[in-house]
């Protein structure tokens, strides 16, 4: 039993920040940022993550030609959840009606949608016919604007697909390696609690002390290496899976961490870079919100056509890895 999409939507903020406005703001270049990362422009908002959410969700139900109350699952993806409970999932499904929906979050940072689909892709077996996955990211609200190694590399974003059962294949592996959560995460501001002595997280986790609490903080160097060895390890194992090869595939979308690993990655696989869907030159990294926003323009352009192969490829925060492999 295998999985299609029904419908794909996206929202980006109207915000526009490039490369030379962060010139302005810390010691960087247009130059510096474009060679070594690919990216040239990325979206920001104040507006809540979720209401992002909402307008991506929205677009996704209305192109699969559903209506709210024929989703029978929401699956939100997001490592900036506007609240800390209830779930991102549940006010998504307060505001755009989906009565007849369970909802639930997943954290699995960048590769948070593949995750959504295999877990969608499990539920379809069980009965459900109709899977929201709205992935929806505001990491502006977790970016420290003061270090340039993170700060350029982060955007706004939301995207959404529906899915249901199909009789065409779907397969996935996934990956974790919590020894690696030292190397990319964000930590919660403490409460003053009264009664107790403050523990200094640092000195349980052992973890990097990055002064601030609430921004992301990155060892770039041990992300490249981690992702560039995941992302080619994801998708041939979903292949392998599925019973094809990465040759086969004829679109791969993955994550939009830094052209240069998604170039690795083409090169480790023996791909060529055109079968790898990019808009990072326009939206910087998205977190789990990249892969279904370029979903979104694919579909849009009319390229999601029926029968092709498709991969996805995800990692990023945990650290996690996912890759998956279906026929449209
Ligand atoms: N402008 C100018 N110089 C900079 C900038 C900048 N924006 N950022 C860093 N530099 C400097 C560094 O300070 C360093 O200077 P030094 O040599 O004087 O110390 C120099 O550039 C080289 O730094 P590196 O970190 O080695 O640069 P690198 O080529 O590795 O690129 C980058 C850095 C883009 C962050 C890269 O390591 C990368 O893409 N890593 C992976 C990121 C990723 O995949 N994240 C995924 C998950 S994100 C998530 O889960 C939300």
């Amino acid at each position: 039993m295998g999985l299609k999409i029904l419908g794909t939507g996206s929202y980006l903020p109207e915000t526009v920040v490039t490369n030379d406005d962060f010139a302005k703001i810390v010691e960087t270049s247009d130059e510096w940022i474009v060679k070594r990362t690919g990216m040239k422009e990325r979206r920001i908002t104040e507006q809540p993550t979720w209401v992002m959410a909402r307008h991506a969700a929205e677009a996704a139900i209305a192109d699969a030609g559903l209506s709210p109350e024929e989703i029978d699952l929401i699956l939100c993806t997001t490592v900036t959840s506007d609240y800390i409970t209830p779930s991102m999932a549940c006010v998504i499904q307060g505001a755009i009606g989906a009565v007849n929906a369970v909802a639930l979050d997943i954290n699995a940072a960048c590769a948070a949608f593949v995750y959504a689909l295999d877990m969608a892709h499990m539920y379809l077996q069980h009965g459900y016919r109709h899977v929201l996955i709205v992935s929806a990211e505001g990491l502006s609200k977790i970016t420290d604007y003061t270090d340039r190694s993170t700060c350029v590399l982060f955007g706004d974003a939301a995207g959404a697909c529906v899915v249901g059962w199909s009789d065409k294949g779907f397969a996935a592996s996934l990956g974790s390696d919590g020894t690696g959560a030292n190397t990319l995460f964000a930590r919660r501001p403490l409460n003053d609690v009264p009664f107790v002595e403050q523990v200094d997280p640092q000195s349980v986790d052992g973890f990097p002390d990055v002064g601030r609490a609430g921004v992301l903080y990155m060892n770039g160097r041990e992300v490249y290496k981690f992702a560039v060895s995941a992302m080619s390890r994801a998708l041939k194992e979903a292949c392998e899976k599925f019973g094809t090869t990465p040759e086969q595939l004829d679109l791969i979308v993955p994550h939009q961490a830094n052209l240069r690993i998604i170039q690795s990655a083409a090169k480790e696989l023996g791909l060529p870079l055109e079968r790898f869907y990019t808009n990072i030159e326009r939206y910087g990294n998205t977190s789990s919100a990249c892969i279904p926003v370029g979903l979104a323009e694919l579909g849009a352009a009319g390229e999601l056509k029926p029968g092709r192969k498709v991969g996805l490829v995800g990692f990023g925060a945990g650290l996690v890895y996912g890759g998956c492999v279906f026929e449209l």
